[in-house]
């Protein structure tokens, strides 16, 4: 039967890489659709950049298969593998014109010297850097040598875009606004990309898919909002964004909610959104920005959502929202980010937040 599915532009299979006893990548396997951009995310040590060498063929995988546009690729020399690669420190070379760095991937193609010439400038174009050619790379900023990087990689119009925290070298507000760069410069091109962090914002704002990763292996892969909203398990919700973890048994469950009793006694009502029975152990997770949070004499709770009292035991101010940590009785606390919406609380004083079953994820407990 036909199909209108297209084939996955990179596919690993059943990837696994050793280097003598440590295990880098465990039996990674991962699809990467065509034109998308997907981040590799995960904690220092977790395999991002083994994963990526191994694409680009720095690294031979020890074990499974890799495929570019459904041809198997483990044994194609760097050369031939028709990808754009950029990594996190600029790595122009420092003795060439900024012209010569972003010509060198066609010199190399044998593209003749007029096509060189309109490709270079076009890909200067492109990273808002017309201009710039005869200039060395030490006369360029931080960020404008990154952008060459980008030049340089697009200008061979690469199957695929390689890219390892190309960011993390730049300051918060550059990297803010490289961030987006890439991101329309990659729908631009529409040139599918493997984009390498360990920032948590960097892959939410930016991916069709994130791929998160921990000792090597795969812990869940999904759209930013799907990690985000429905992680997969402990790790993942711990590792993206600020969450709140309570552990309990399932005490009931109806069409709508599963009623959950939580460490400290209290029944927390979840969305039921299948696959709980009564008696499994489960952990709820709940976001610090899913409470609201009121003083305790503005508080009128809402019928059918989840509330507690505390006091108010930590805060910072972080200028458009607030963080509190709210103790809940003897040795159990929430963390709540508040968008300040009233006035900042403060310490000891006494509070209640509030939070809506919807937002309330369970994972089961092993
Ligand atoms: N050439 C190598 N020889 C031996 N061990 C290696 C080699 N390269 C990577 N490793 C090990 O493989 C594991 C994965 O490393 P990798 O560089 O892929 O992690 P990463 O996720 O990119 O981390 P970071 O965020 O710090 O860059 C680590 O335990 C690392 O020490
Ligand atoms: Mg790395």
């Amino acid at each position: 039967m036909a199909t209108d599915k297209k084939q996955p532009m990179v596919q690993f299979k059943g990837i696994l890489k050793r280097f003598g006893k440590v295990v880098a990548v465990e039996k990674m396997d991962f699809n990467i659709e065509e034109g998308s951009l997907v981040t590799l995310l995960g904690p220092s040590g977790c395999g991002k950049t083994t994963l990526l060498r191994m694409v680009a063929g720095l690294e031979e995988p020890t074990e499974g298969d890799i495929f570019i546009k459904g041809v198997r690729i483990n044994d194609t020399p760097i050369h031939k593998r028709n990808l754009g690669m950029i990594f996190q420190n600029y790595a122009l070379f420092p003795h060439k014109n900024i012209f010569d760095n972003v010509a060198f991937g066609l010199k190399y193609r044998d593209v003749p010297k007029e096509a060189i010439k309109e490709k270079v400038m076009q890909a200067l174009k492109m990273v808002r850097l017309p201009g710039v050619e005869n200039r060395m790379p030490s006369q360029l900023s931080g960020g404008q040598q990154q952008r060459i990087a980008m030049a340089r990689a697009i200008v061979i119009e690469p199957d695929v875009l390689l890219m390892d925290e190309p960011l993390s070298a730049l300051d918060e507000n550059l990297r803010e606004e490289m961030r987006r760069e890439v991101d329309n410069l990659q729908q631009m091109l529409g040139v599918t990309t493997i984009f390498v962090t360990h920032d948590q914002r960097e892959a939410l704002s930016m991916s069709d898919k994130i791929l998160v990763m921990k000792d090597g292996r795969k812990q869940q892969e999904g759209s930013p909002k799907a990690v985000y909203n429905e992680p997969a398990n402990h790790f993942v919700a711990d590792f993206l964004g600020h969450s709140n973890f309570m552990q309990g048994e399932v005490v009931d469950v109806d069409d709508h909610h599963v009623n959950v009793k939580i460490e400290t006694g209290d029944v927390l009502f979840a969305e039921n959104k299948g696959g709980f029975s009564k008696g499994n152990q489960v952990e709820m997770i709940v976001r610090a920005q899913r409470f609201d949070a009121f003083p305790k004499d503005e508080f009128e709770p809402v019928e059918g959502m989840n509330h507690f009292q505390g006091r108010i035991k930590d805060r910072s101010y972080m200028g458009g929202e607030a963080s509190y940590f709210i103790e809940l009785g003897t040795d159990r606390e929430i963390h709540v980010i508040s968008m300040m919406r009233t006035r900042i609380y403060n310490i000891g004083e006494e509070g209640s937040v509030q939070v809506s079953p919807h937002h309330c994820h369970l994972i089961p407990i092993k």
